[in-house]
């Protein structure tokens, strides 16, 4: 008998999409990025980055929001002078960059126009350039000091996923390390974040597991919706920046992310019955400031989706119309496992309005123009 399968449905693996496909193997390439770590390169880049007075960090669209992620726990947890920017408004840093800085560029392709362009002008600045990348000896990675390398195999879908959950894990380790190297973390501190960040894998795919039913029934809800609130707090909010540019870049619905503390100033005006606003609660010291934020868009009848850790849902529960549970774990791996729901969001609503995931309208996977 003949097999019916082309070869473009083999490359899926029986995945309707490579986006579905590649949220899927999230476990898979974080692993992989784990097996990959190379802890030579990963002492020469800490090196580079002791030596350092200021780090920033470049990057567009999914890369700039890992960006501000890494920038998060470079800044909070170890104190480092850190800024991120989008790779695109390089000049602003141009004249405050000098020799011996840092310049952390990431770009999943490792050919986007405007990142190469910003290091090649920081570079110029007498800046060390530190590569994140997934694509080998990819022209940013070239023009490099130092390159680490994010190893999430290739990704086909336009709209980014794996690369980013494993750009994230890169980040982690490297933010570790750098705290272990400044004594900032003791070696023990150290230690058991390094063994929170390899069980990573196996509660990314519980999470799968758990949350897809219940988000591919909310997404017949959210197909009909014109506009989405996504709001967090701390690590949260570039989190929170990620998932509303899914829900856009794929699904075609106006989505905006904001500190949740900062929603009362304008964006609440907007909210009326049944608005959909997603927050991402963490187990962190913001929780309690969350509930009273959610409260606030309750008694507005928003549609209320939380991504609650499990020791929180019952303080929640009530207020929430969707309650994704999420694992109680530490806030600095909290953004790898809680953008997998937003990412399935994003795709299942796309689907139910009827649009094509990996190929959306106006939007190239490496864009090459400045
Ligand atoms: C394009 C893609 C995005 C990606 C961005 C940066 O806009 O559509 O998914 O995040 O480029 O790409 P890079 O390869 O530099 O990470």
């Amino acid at each position: 008998r003949l097999i019916s399968w082309t070869p473009e449905m083999a490359s899926k693996e029986g995945y309707p999409h490579f986006m579905l496909k590649e949220i899927h193997e999230q476990p898979l390439a974080i692993n992989s990025t784990l097996a990959g770590i190379e802890e030579g390169a990963f002492n020469k880049v800490v090196n580079a980055i002791l030596d350092s007075r200021k780090i920033l960090i470049i990057g567009a669209g999914t890369s700039y929001h890992a960006g501000l992620v890494g920038d998060y726990l470079l800044t909070s947890m170890l104190g480092l002078d850190t800024h991120t920017l989008i790779s695109s408004e390089y000049r602003k840093y141009l004249n405050a960059v000098n020799d011996g800085d840092t310049v952390i560029a990431i770009s999943q392709s490792g050919e986007t126009i405007d990142t190469l362009v910003a290091v090649r002008a920081f570079k110029e600045r007498g800046a060390k350039i530190i590569a994140i990348s997934n694509v080998i000896d990819s022209a940013i990675p070239r023009e490099s000091n130092y390159v680490l390398y994010t190893r999430a195999g290739p990704e086909i879908g336009v709209a980014a996923t794996k690369t980013f959950t494993t750009q994230l894990t890169v980040l982690t380790i490297l933010a570790l390390k750098i705290g272990v190297a400044t004594g900032k973390l003791t070696t023990n501190e150290y230690r058991s974040a390094m063994d929170m960040i390899g069980k990573i894998p196996g509660l990314l795919q519980n999470v799968i597991t758990k949350t897809e039913g219940k988000v591919k029934a909310l997404s017949e809800h959210m197909s009909k919706k014109q506009s989405a609130y996504y709001l967090g707090r701390g690590i949260g909010v570039p989190l929170s920046m990620e998932g509303a540019l899914k829900l856009k870049e794929i699904a075609y619905i106006h989505a905006e992310a904001y500190p949740a503390g900062e929603s009362k100033h304008g964006p609440i005006a907007l909210v009326e019955e049944n608005y959909p606003v997603v927050f991402s609660i963490l187990d962190d010291d913001n929780a309690d400031a969350m509930l009273g934020n959610v409260m606030e868009m309750k008694a507005r009848d928003a549609y209320i989706i939380g991504l609650v850790p499990d020791k929180y849902v019952g303080k929640f529960r009530e207020l929430l119309n969707v309650t994704l549970e999420m694992p109680s774990i530490d806030y600095r791996v909290a953004p790898v496992i809680y953008i997998v729901p937003m990412q399935l969001l994003a795709y299942y609503t796309a689907v139910a309005r009827g649009y094509d995931p990996d190929k959306p309208r106006n939007l190239a996977k490496t864009v090459t123009v400045e």
